[in-house]
């Protein structure tokens, strides 16, 4: 799968985007080397604290799927005018999958006009995660 396709895919998640308090719909898309794509949306709760990032979506849906190994790129997409990066959290999470895998995956942040091209381990450096735990 493209990058083009991934990046189609992130934005077609968000339109599942159930964000009625921040109205910032956030779409993401995960890819792993055996093809597998899986995607994601916000899910936001009137209890404002619950609210649920496009990014743990996804990693949530993959690992309840058994999909967990190879994650080589996530595309991430929110409504504003600049790209956004995965929140903190989001980066934990991205994390444990990703090391599961034993990947570094690129982290295509998705804005109007150009996609920014991280890595994960840039995004967290000196990271905590299951290798930790030995
Ligand atoms: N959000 C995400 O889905 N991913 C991020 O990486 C940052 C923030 C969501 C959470 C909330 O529903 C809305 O964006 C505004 O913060």
């Amino acid at each position: 799968m493209t990058d083009d396709a991934l990046i189609a895919a992130a934005r077609d998640a968000a339109k599942h985007s159930y964000s009625p308090y921040s109205n910032f719909a956030v779409g993401a898309a995960l890819r792993f080397a055996d093809g597998s794509l899986v995607t994601g949306t916000n899910i936001e709760n009137a209890s404002y604290g619950l609210a649920l990032c496009a990014e743990t979506i996804a990693v949530s849906k993959a690992m309840a799927d058994g999909v967990r190994g190879g994650l080589e790129a996530v595309a991430v997409i929110g409504p504003g005018a600049d790209p956004i990066t995965p929140c903190g959290r989001c980066r934990q999470v991205l994390n444990e999958l990703a090391q599961l895998g034993g990947t570094d995956p690129d982290i295509l942040c998705v804005g109007p006009d150009d996609v920014r091209r991280l890595k994960l381990s840039d995004l967290l450096p000196h990271a905590f995660g299951p290798a930790s735990l030995a």
